[in-house]
Formats: C-alpha cells, sequence, structure tokens
C-alpha cells in the first residue's frame, strides 16, 4: 500500500481559509477535508478514497447519505422546515411513538427532544433534579458528557475541557468509573470489580460526602466512550442499580454515543441487564441531522408546562430523518452489528497477537477500543505510538478516531459489511506495523 500525499492541493487551501474563520477550538487530528461520501465510504476533495472507521464519533449510523434518509428529509424539506415547538406536528409525535417503543423501560416512555448530546445531558440534569427535589450528582471519571457548563461539569476526560472555565456547576462529584483493565480500587476477596466500584461509592462517598437523600442521580455512559471505550464488568451496573433503588436515587444513562444500536441493541445499558430511569441520546439517532432525545419513564417527566423548552426541538426534518434512520437499524443494521462486530472483534484479537504494542481489545457490537501500551506487562500507554497508527492509518485511505490516553476506537456505521472490516484492517494493522518500527524497536 502506498501513502497519499495528504492533504492534497484542495485540502490546504481549504484548511487554509478555515483557519481564518472558524474557530481553533475545534479537536482537529488530520487534515481531512470531506467532499462527498457514501455508506462507509468518504471521498475527499481531491479525490481521495477513504473507508471510515469513525462515522463522525458514531454519528453517520446508517452509513454516509443513505438514499432513505436523504429521500425523507428531502420530502419533509418541500413540505416544511420549522414550525416553533409552541406548536403541533406529526412527524415530532411519531418520532416520541417510536422512542417510547425502543426505550429500555418496561413501562412507558417520554421524550424531550434536543439538538445534540450535550443539550440532550443539560436536560436530564434538570430533570432529575426537578423531579427528586434533590441537587446532588455523582459522574464518573474518564467520562464525556458534552461542553455545555452543566454537561461539562460531569466531563472528566481531559483537563483541557475545564481548564479557565471555572466554576463548573455546584454538586457534582466524580468517583472512578470501572475500568476492568486499568483498576484503580482494591477488590474484597471474592467481590468482583463493579461491585468494589459501588461499594466504594456507598462507604466512601454516601457515607462521608453526600447524604443519600440528597443524591439526585448517578449520570453514566454505559460504555464510556470519550474516555477509553471502557466495558465495565457484567457485576457494575446489576450493583449500582440496587444501590439506586435502596436510596431512591435516579440512574441516568448517556448514551449518545453507546445508542441507537450501536452494541447490537438499542441501548448499551440493556447488555448489563438493568432498567436506568432517564437515557440521553443524540449522534446517530439521526444519522447526522441534528438531533438528541431525552428519554424517562412518564412518571418521572413531572415537570410543569414552560419550565423546559427550546426552539429547535422536535425539527421536522431531524425527526424525519430519525424515523428513517431508526427503521433501518430495526429492519438490517441491528442484526447486521451483531455479525459484523464480533466479525471485527475475533480479526482485531488475531491482529493483537502479532503486535506486542496492543494491550488491550475490547467492545461490544461496532463499539471496539483497542488500547496501545509500551509494554505488556506495565500497561504504560504508548500515546505517540497510537497518534502514529492514526495518522499513518491516514495516510493509508483509512479514517480512525482517537480516545481515552492511547486508544483508538472503532466505530464505523452500522451498515458496514465484512468485507469492508477485512479491508480496513489491513490498513489498520499495516499501520500498526508501521509505527511500531519506529516506535517500540526505540
Ligand atoms: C457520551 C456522550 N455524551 C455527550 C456528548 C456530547 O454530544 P454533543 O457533542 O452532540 O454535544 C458526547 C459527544 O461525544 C458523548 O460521547
Amino acid at each position: 500500500m502506498k501513502p497519499l500525499k495528504l492533504p492534497g492541493p484542495n485540502a490546504k487551501a481549504i484548511i487554509e481559509r478555515d483557519r481564518k474563520v472558524i474557530s481553533h477550538s475545534y479537536p482537529r487530528g488530520y487534515p481531512f477535508v470531506m467532499d462527498h461520501g457514501e455508506g462507509t465510504q468518504v471521498w475527499d476533495v481531491d479525490g481521495n478514497r477513504f473507508l471510515d472507521f469513525a462515522a463522525g464519533i458514531a454519528v453517520a449510523a446508517t452509513g454516509h447519505s443513505h438514499p432513505e434518509v436523504v429521500k425523507a428529509i428531502q420530502t419533509q424539506a418541500e413540505q416544511f422546515i420549522h414550525i416553533s415547538s409552541d406548536f403541533y406536528h406529526e412527524i415530532w409525535v411519531q418520532l416520541g411513538e417510536k422512542l417510547n417503543e425502543i426505550a429500555p423501560f418496561s413501562g412507558p416512555a417520554v421524550s424531550f427532544m434536543t439538538n445534540s448530546g450535550t443539550e440532550s445531558v443539560e436536560a436530564a440534569i434538570k430533570l432529575a433534579r426537578y423531579h427528586t427535589q434533590r441537587s446532588q450528582f455523582i459522574g464518573f471519571l474518564g467520562a464525556f458528557h458534552g461542553r455545555t457548563m452543566g454537561a461539562v461539569s460531569f466531563t472528566a476526560s481531559k483537563p483541557k475541557y475545564k481548564g479557565r472555565f471555572f466554576p463548573m456547576m455546584s454538586g457534582v462529584v466524580h468517583v472512578p468509573f470501572p475500568d476492568p483493565y486499568r483498576p484503580v480500587l482494591l477488590r474484597r476477596k471474592g467481590e468482583g470489580y463493579g461491585e468494589a466500584v459501588v461499594r466504594y461509592i456507598e462507604e466512601e462517598i454516601l457515607n462521608r460526602l453526600i447524604p443519600a437523600d440528597e443524591l439526585a442521580g448517578f449520570l453514566i455512559e454505559p460504555i464510556q466512550g470519550e474516555g477509553g471505550y471502557i466495558v465495565p464488568p457484567p457485576d457494575f451496573f446489576p450493583a449500582l442499580r440496587e444501590l439506586c433503588d435502596k436510596y431512591g436515587i435516579l440512574l441516568i444513562a448517556d448514551e449518545v454515543q453507546s445508542g441507537m444500536g450501536r452494541t447490537g441493541k438499542w441501548w448499551a445499558i440493556e447488555n448489563f441487564g438493568v432498567e436506568p430511569d432517564i437515557i440521553t441520546s443524540a449522534k446517530g439517532i439521526a444519522s447526522g441531522m441534528p438531533l438528541g432525545a431525552m428519554i424517562t419513564r412518564k412518571e418521572i417527566m413531572s415537570w410543569p408546562k414552560g419550565s423546559h423548552g427550546n426552539t429547535f426541538g422536535g425539527n421536522p426534518i431531524s425527526c424525519a430523518a430519525s424515523l428513517a434512520t431508526i427503521d433501518l437499524i430495526e429492519k438490517h443494521y441491528l442484526q447486521n452489528v451483531r455479525e459484523v462486530g464480533e466479525y471485527a472483534l475475533d480479526a482485531l484479537s488475531e491482529i493483537m497477537e502479532r503486535h506486542p504494542s496492543i494491550g488491550d481489545v475490547r467492545g461490544i457490537g461496532l463499539m471496539i477500543g483497542v488500547e496501545f501500551v509500551q509494554n505488556r506487562e506495565t500497561k504504560d500507554p504508548a500515546v505517540d505510538l497510537r497518534d502514529e497508527v492514526v495518522n499513518l492509518a491516514f495516510e493509508l485511505g483509512l479514517l480512525t478516531l482517537g480516545c481515552g490516553q492511547s486508544v483508538i476506537r472503532i466505530s464505523p456505521p452500522l451498515s458496514t459489511t465484512k468485507t469492508e472490516i477485512d479491508e480496513g484492517l489491513m490498513i489498520f494493522e499495516e499501520a500498526i506495523a508501521l509505527a511500531e518500527k519506529k516506535y517500540l524497536n526505540n
């Protein structure tokens, strides 16, 4: 494989113009300038083709510009583009009905539509306070919940998200996320690591720091995304649910990245056998149209008229795109994710056997993390090597994104085929081999 010379002249020119007029705060990693896409393939403005194993950070759920999503957007745009959320329209109701059908609650579910993940999280925090009349929350180290003032108070994956933005929202305490590869708490004899984390919360936080009857909720990603695609051990969520039930605390699952079929179930929390009380969604919910939702049990959505709202909530074009997306996931992609996800995990485990820089491969469905280490014994994170793999993969024709300290996330569209996994992983392995030559032999 011959690496591409990137960025090409057209990409370079656009990046120069971008620098002059677009906020420099966006965390661009490498110079990909999109021209168009189809399924899992994308092309840049110089005509170079790439496989997209990032899907716009797990957003292009049905692949790029799926014809049925495009048709739904076009049809709705011709009918009407906007009517304020002070009025009603049917496509919004239809989406609410569909979300009620697929929500991970045994009883009826009600949705508040938003425009992004962070806005879904804001809505969840506000509702939890309103409903419980309690003010305190527990979040998890390594978490990412967004960047608006409430959500960023829970985000704890990198200090730069908070630097010079203090003070944060008050009432948020962070505890360790149950990371089986890098545990930080001691287990008692016979105790699972998930149980140990929950015991720590009860013994050290509730018994010393926050009275349990002032704790409104836990905000947690069922699989930590930006923090490193970390899958908690199976004993964690049942123990956390039990703790919530004991003290009347709400369990808020942030499914912005892990939801909408990415793990082969509608919601990642369903892999752990517990019901949350509130979930937040966005990213893949409308295949890339800006839409989010905060979904909860009917009895929890107890706030009155006027207490929360927004202008664009229930945008008809986003709702139409979402209905088409959900239909495609239901009919084709849930099953595809299960099959292709398992296939990709197997293939990556084989790649791990050939490459000592890979310390761990983990994930469910098409939410897979590959963690790079300097040495499998010490598990020291191989940050430079990981960055090199991401950059080399790009030059060889594969889009990936890092997460955590030294992890690469594999989160392609849910429509990705086994053939595309083969092609992408061939590039991935070549990039790893080249990066290992540079970093492991020194
Ligand atoms: C779990 C999770 N929650 C919230 C957000 C914030 O979403 P947005 O960027 O749409 O505001 C993200 C974004 O990466 C996320 O991964």
